[in-house]
């Protein structure tokens, strides 16, 4: 892969919000998942735990949790959870890094399932206190984000790329 093939692939992956009836390939999900496993993370400290909600009863508290029809589409979630008590924080001024590192495997996953033809989103605005306590998560770990996974149905309700410019984000410090 060269750096154009990965700006395509940055290019390519979207927020699908609208899911065929199509099951995932275990082998595929698996591979997703490497792609987190993978991820770096400060101090190599890992303080994450993927569940997949697959079965219907774990499906509905995911649906549940997050009151929007569309997400119900996908077949399968991934619910990404940090340990705050694992994580790295910073000695000078203890600035937890659970959010960076779920952020960095969950982006993983976004990009590693868009390559393999697969849709997914983000999801955080979600009721994680109701989502903790419906699946029992021990004290220590924090549902930080929900990533619907599937096939995209049509064009999976993509909405065009608005972005800032480059100009915009972006400031040399040359002296
Ligand atoms: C941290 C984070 C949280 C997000 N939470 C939600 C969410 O709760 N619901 C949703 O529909 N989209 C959510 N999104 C998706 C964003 O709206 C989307 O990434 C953004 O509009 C850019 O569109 P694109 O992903 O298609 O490029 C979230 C994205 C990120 C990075």
């Amino acid at each position: 892969m060269n750096i154009n093939d990965f700006l395509k692939l940055a290019e390519e992956r979207y927020s699908i919000r609208r899911y065929a009836n199509k099951e995932v390939p275990r082998e595929v999900l698996m591979s997703v998942l490497e792609s987190a496993r993978i991820a770096p993370s400060a101090v190599n400290f890992q303080p994450w735990k993927f569940y997949i909600a697959s079965g219907e009863k774990a499906k509905k508290m995911v649906c549940e949790s997050y009151n929007r029809d569309w997400i119900a589409t996908a077949p399968l979630y991934i619910i990404a959870c940090g340990d705050h008590s694992v994580a790295w924080h910073r000695s000078l001024d203890n600035k937890d890094h659970t959010d960076i590192d779920i952020a960095i495997a969950v982006e993983h996953i976004c990009l590693s399932a868009a390559a393999a033809g697969l849709g997914t989103c983000w999801v955080c605005n979600f009721d994680a206190e109701m989502l903790k306590r419906d699946m029992q998560l021990p004290e220590n770990l924090e549902p930080i984000a929900i990533i619907p996974i599937g096939y995209p149905e049509g064009d999976g309700g993509v909405r065009p790329k608005k972005r800032k410019t480059i100009e915009e984000i972006v400031q040399w410090l040359e002296d």
